[in-house]
């Protein structure tokens, strides 16, 4: 690589345009640290005219990504549009084609054509790097390609999702419901105004999950199908009662291998206030990675926002100024193998089921007569009476039971007069 390094920026979004003012404020400290002047010729957005956080200069502005390739020369280019398909991938094939480094922070097209592009980079001996996409400024992918790259992990989970934690976390402490708080998020600019949806029904903590899983376990990227559930139905009641259990309702993303069989899921699990994963709360984000020889490693940061994020691009941009060319999986493409998924009807977990009824005798009996046909035995009962609305709160925490177990039994649920509705299901985390 030349002493001059030409960069181009597309996408000045959130995070395009914080990253932008980064690179020119720290230009010389990227020269000090590397011995390479940095460059930015070409900038891309959708609206020229925007008014954006930092100025821009319009002289390298191109309305048009794909013009860059042909009018300027270009070493490394940051894609930070975010879709997981058209124009983002069109952006990367092209810059990997033409032999140019590429940084992103977009897990959604990494997640879905992560392999494609891995393989694309590494015919061409260039660098796709990707360290943003997941936990924001939380250096997990380069902790696990290079720190722990002797390690057999077998298990890598945590909280993935800093709109969720903050949401379930100022529910419990402001007492307000999720659509209050959701608002909340909004306005302090954690959840997106218009379309919260992909971090609340848990698709982007999922997008982490496979390409932390791909590059814990030297994987191709899974495309099984996968327990995945969001936070959009936990209720404040639910938070309460678990909160007198000692217990905290948290987001957690899990991969692991288990017998040789991959297992990746995300959804709401009840962990103990007393364990750490209890206490990563608000914006934060936590990676709880398990190997051997090195045993439990654990980090912890702020997972999203432009500032961690750019933190991230930039760590990425530092390792391909010093000339250090590495396989984006960590492992040639040829190398990495899909392994058999593990099947999700035996996963295993104790529930927290929550039953709002008529408040009539045998209402009970009949819920645990049901769960007793299925064999899941009950741990703990908490019934809390509303006298006034003749109705009554039945939460029953189990003994473990499979998964499979767990939804037969509760489709006998489904239409019963004095059950108002169907149960709320909570897992517990070990
Ligand atoms: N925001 C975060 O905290 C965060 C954290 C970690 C990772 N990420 C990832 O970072 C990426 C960017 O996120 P963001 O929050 O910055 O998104 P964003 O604010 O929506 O920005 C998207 C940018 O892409 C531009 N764009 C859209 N279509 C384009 C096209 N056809 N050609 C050129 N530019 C186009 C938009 O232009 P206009 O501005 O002109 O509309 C905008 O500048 C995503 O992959 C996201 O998952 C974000």
């Amino acid at each position: 690589m030349n002493k001059i390094v030409n960069i181009a920026i597309i996408g000045l979004g959130q995070i395009g345009i914080y990253l932008y003012n980064e690179l020119n404020i720290k230009k010389k400290d990227i020269e000090i640290k590397t011995g390479k002047k940095i460059k930015i010729v070409a900038i891309s957005a959708k609206n020229r005219n925007k008014k954006r956080r930092f100025p821009i200069s319009k002289k390298i502005f191109y309305r048009n990504p794909l013009q860059i390739f042909s009018k300027e020369k270009i070493d490394i280019l940051f894609e930070c549009i975010g879709l997981p398909d058209g124009i983002s991938k069109k952006v990367v094939e092209t810059a990997l084609k033409n032999k140019i480094h590429v940084i992103t922070p977009n897990k959604a097209l990494l997640a879905k054509h992560g392999d494609v592009l891995a393989s694309l980079a590494e015919k061409n001996k260039v660098n796709l790097e990707f360290e943003a996409s997941v936990a924001g400024g939380i250096p997990i992918l380069k902790t696990i390609k290079e720190g722990l790259a002797t390690n057999k992990i077998n298990k890598v989970y945590g909280i993935l999702n800093g709109t969720t934690n903050y949401i379930l976390s100022e529910m419990e402490n402001s007492n307000e419901n999720f659509d209050k708080v959701l608002q909340k998020a909004q306005k302090l600019g954690y959840a997106e105004p218009g379309n919260p949806k992909l971090d609340l029904n848990g698709f982007d903590a999922f997008a982490k999950i496979r390409i932390l899983s791909a590059l814990s376990f030297n994987t191709k990227i899974s495309k099984n199908k996968c327990i995945m559930e969001g936070i959009e139905n936990i209720k404040l009641t639910d938070i309460k009662i678990a909160s007198q259990l000692g217990l905290r309702v948290k987001l957690l993303g899990i991969s692991e291998v288990i017998n040789g069989q991959l297992f990746e899921t995300v959804h709401p699990c009840l962990v103990s206030k007393k364990t750490y994963i209890g206490n990563v709360n608000g914006v934060m984000n936590a990676v709880i990675t398990e190997g051997k020889p090195v045993g439990q490693s654990v980090l912890q940061g702020e997972g999203a926002g432009p500032g961690p994020t750019s933190s991230s691009l930039l760590s990425d941009l530092l390792s391909i100024l010093r000339g250090n060319i590495k396989y984006p999986f960590g492992i040639s493409n040829s190398k990495r193998k899909f392994i058999k998924p593990f099947n999700n009807n035996n996963y295993t977990n104790s529930l927290y089921l929550r039953f709002d009824v008529r408040d009539k005798q045998g209402v009970l009996s009949l819920i645990t007569n049901r769960l007793a046909k299925y064999k899941i035995s009950v741990k703990r009962i908490i019934q809390t009476p509303d006298k006034k609305n003749k109705k009554a709160t039945i939460v029953i925490i189990t003994h473990k039971t499979t998964e499979i177990n767990a939804r037969n039994c509760l489709t006998l649920f489904k239409k019963n007069r004095n059950i108002l509705k169907f149960p709320t299901l909570i897992r517990l985390y070990n």
